[in-house]
């Protein structure tokens, strides 16, 4: 695991864009933290730097979103972007297919994403996002890779989140 300190809302979008880099079609990426916690901003992050020309917003009444995106490198082509915080039920997060969805060139952010570990998590990227009580500005943001998934990219996620490093 990781921890990072953004010190803005701006910032939390920087550090989400440095990560855009090490996706590949298939990434799932677990948002959790508290109401307002910068999850939706993380994702705004993450959908800029993928070059997505509207607003990535709150997905929460519509559970999923989908986006466009021109193919870099990695041959990412969707980004799907969604809030299960009104799912009760394991089954119902299965039944948004997201681990499908995503096999067709897409990556998946989940918000409120740690209850879907046990249907998405294998290989998901976890990305806690914790407020401080002291510092209204500031966010601890702890990453960790499920089930080994991104063990591989590791080293590179580290160097990718340097600027961010909690000292
Ligand atoms: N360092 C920071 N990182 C992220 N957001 C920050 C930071 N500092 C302040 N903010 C503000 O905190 C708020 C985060 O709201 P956001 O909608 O991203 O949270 P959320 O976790 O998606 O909430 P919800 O659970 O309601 O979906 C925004 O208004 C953002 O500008
Ligand atoms: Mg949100």
């Amino acid at each position: 695991m990781v921890t990072c300190v953004t010190r803005s809302a701006e910032a939390t979008k920087e550090l989400a864009g440095q990560l855009v880099v090490l996706m590949v079609p298939g990434d799932v990426v677990l948002l959790s933290g508290d109401l307002g916690a910068g999850k939706t901003t993380f994702s705004q992050g993450v959908g800029r730097a993928l070059g997505v020309d509207e607003p990535v917003t709150s997905p929460t009444f519509t559970l999923v979103r989908h986006y466009e995106v021109e193919p870099g490198p990695a041959g990412v082509r969707t980004l799907l972007h969604a809030d299960i915080y009104r799912l009760d039920h394991l089954g119902e997060i299965a039944d948004l297919g997201l681990g499908q969805l995503v096999e067709d060139g897409g990556v998946a952010l989940v918000e409120w994403g740690e209850a879907a570990e046990p249907v998405l998590g294998s290989g998901a990227l976890l990305v806690s996002i914790e407020a401080d009580p002291e510092d209204e500005g500031v966010r601890m943001l702890h990453l960790s890779g499920l089930a080994g998934g991104w063990s591989d990219r590791w080293d590179r996620l580290i160097a990718a989140v340097t600027p961010w490093w909690s000292s």
